[in-house]
């Protein structure tokens, strides 16, 4: 007896094997014939495999009539070919053993359309849906296309810290690690006195590993990180979240052009893989989601077409030109917002853009600062349906400008000197940037909500599981 999933179960050459099937009750229907169906979920495909369960089962009275939706079973039968529609096979069973019964008064995932936001309260029980079942086996092949590109093109996976004392993206928006106890904290001249804490100087969880990986970038030539990063944005958005996964490629040698040239073809990559390997989820999220009929013309579309490259100057001057009422005013100086993010993607260029050449004032400290003195070598990539997904730029290489853009931005060079000695010592252009691997699913998905895209969400007010 062979223990198979659902996935191999629903296969036509399957039929003929006798096997042991584990997972969870979708559904149970009992036939007027004397027997039951039983819709089998294990996990490993979107779709169910079919059981019959005939009345002759020794247990059929007594268990398998009563099998409820999320109970838990384990089956032994033999796969047939299935005489109804839209599935190619079915397991007449042999054995029915109830493992974990799941009380239907309680358990709270019965079989009806449940909103995304009723279970983002059950985030526990959620992966046993078909949503989010398959976000989940899509956040895994995206994250394996992720290694593999990389893989390929000879960068190694640096493994950057968690905790750290420095500030990457300047902004002051990270979350404190201490062990010190904020009702007895020893104080000097009525502040925390942090040489006492854990690290002996106040630490934080990363906003980004991009400084760690400048510093391996800067010796082993190509390399990336990917992990979770940190940041106490008190931003309540569809696209923001309080910690996300980053992949944060970091390339001596490169300039914006060629950091350019990797974003899209690291992003191609991951979209045709998904493509290749999770066709049964996508076609599920184009169905089922609102609005997402057009998924796949949307992914093929960006595939098949090089993105548009355009200036800020330029895309400020296109926004100002457009005609539209923004919530946000548009200026040169002023941040894009994600109204206008997507404006440039989704109704001007209908396609990806790559906007470069930031104001200086817009950025942090570690970007190129241009022969203009105003903008520096900064790159967002912007995509339909999201707006940013990729932040990136040419770093800053010249020890001095780097100094005086981190005075200028309100930060200490004393406290980055590990990091200007990259500078001091066989300094080299260089040029990286960090993906949002939420943000990524939420294109390939077209799915609205960034909390309904990672397992369990953190967000200002929500740090449950
Ligand atoms: O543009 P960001 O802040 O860039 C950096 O952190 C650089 N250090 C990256 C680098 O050059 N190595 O963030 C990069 C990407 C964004 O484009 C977005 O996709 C995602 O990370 N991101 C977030 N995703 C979810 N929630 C948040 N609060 C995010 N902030 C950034
Ligand atoms: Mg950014």
């Amino acid at each position: 007896m062979d223990k198979i999933s659902v996935a191999d179960a629903r296969k036509a050459e399957a039929v003929g094997r006798h096997v042991r099937l584990q997972g969870w009750v979708r559904t149970r229907r009992d036939s007027k014939g004397g027997f039951s169906f039983i819709e089998l979920n294990d996990g490993s495909c979107q779709g169910n495999v079919q059981v019959v369960a005939p009345g002759e089962l020794a247990n059929y009275e007594a268990v398998v009539k009563h099998l409820h939706t999320g109970a838990s079973v384990s089956i032994d039968g033999e796969v047939k070919a299935s005489p109804a529609k839209g599935q190619a096979t079915e397991v007449l069973a042999s054995n029915v053993e109830l493992v974990g019964d799941a009380d239907s008064e309680t358990y709270q995932l019965q079989k009806k359309g449940h909103s995304f936001e009723f279970l983002r309260g059950i985030a526990h029980l959620r992966p046993r849906t078909n949503t989010f079942g398959a976000i989940a086996r899509l956040r895994h092949q995206v994250s394996m296309s992720i290694h593999q590109f990389f893989h390929e093109h000879g960068f190694y996976y640096i493994h950057t810290p968690v905790i750290t004392a420095s500030d990457c993206e300047g902004a002051g928006a990270m979350f404190r690690v201490s062990t010190i106890d904020p009702g007895d904290a020893p104080k000097v001249d009525g502040k925390v006195d942090y040489t006492k804490d854990f690290f002996g100087k106040p630490a934080y969880l990363t906003v980004s590993g991009q400084l760690q990986g400048e510093a391996f970038a800067c010796a082993l030539g190509k390399i990336y990180t990917f992990g979770p990063t940190f940041r106490a944005e008190n931003s309540n958005t569809p696209r923001h979240l309080a910690e996300f996964w980053m992949i944060e490629p970091e390339m001596a040698f490169y300039e914006l052009t060629d950091n350019m040239d990797l974003a899209e073809a690291f992003l191609k990559r991951i979209i045709s893989d998904a493509l290749k390997f999770c066709m049964e989820d996508l076609k599920f999220f184009a169905e089922k989601l609102e609005n997402n009929k057009e998924l796949f013309a949307k992914l093929e579309n960006v595939l098949n077409n090089p993105f548009k490259r355009v200036s800020y100057t330029e895309g400020v001057d296109i926004l100002l030109k457009s005609g539209k009422k923004w919530e946000y005013p548009v200026a040169w100086g002023n941040d894009l917002q994600s109204e206008h993010e997507r404006y440039l993607a989704e109704q001007h260029f209908k396609c990806p853009v790559i906007l470069y050449d930031y104001p200086r004032t817009l950025k942090p400290f570690y970007m190129k600062v241009n022969d203009d003195q105003k903008t520096v070598r900064a790159m967002d990539v912007l995509v339909p349906g999201v707006g940013e997904i990729i932040g990136g730029s040419q770093r800053e290489e010249k020890l001095d400008v780097l100094e005086s853009r981190m005075r200028e931005q309100g930060l200490e060079p004393e406290g980055y000197g590990w990091y200007l000695d990259l500078r001091r010592y066989g300094t080299v252009p260089h040029s990286g940037f960090g993906l949002g691997l939420e943000r990524t699913i939420l294109f390939l998905s077209g799915m609205a909500n960034i909390r309904d895209v990672i397992p369990f969400p953190r967000t200002p007010g929500n740090a449950e599981y």
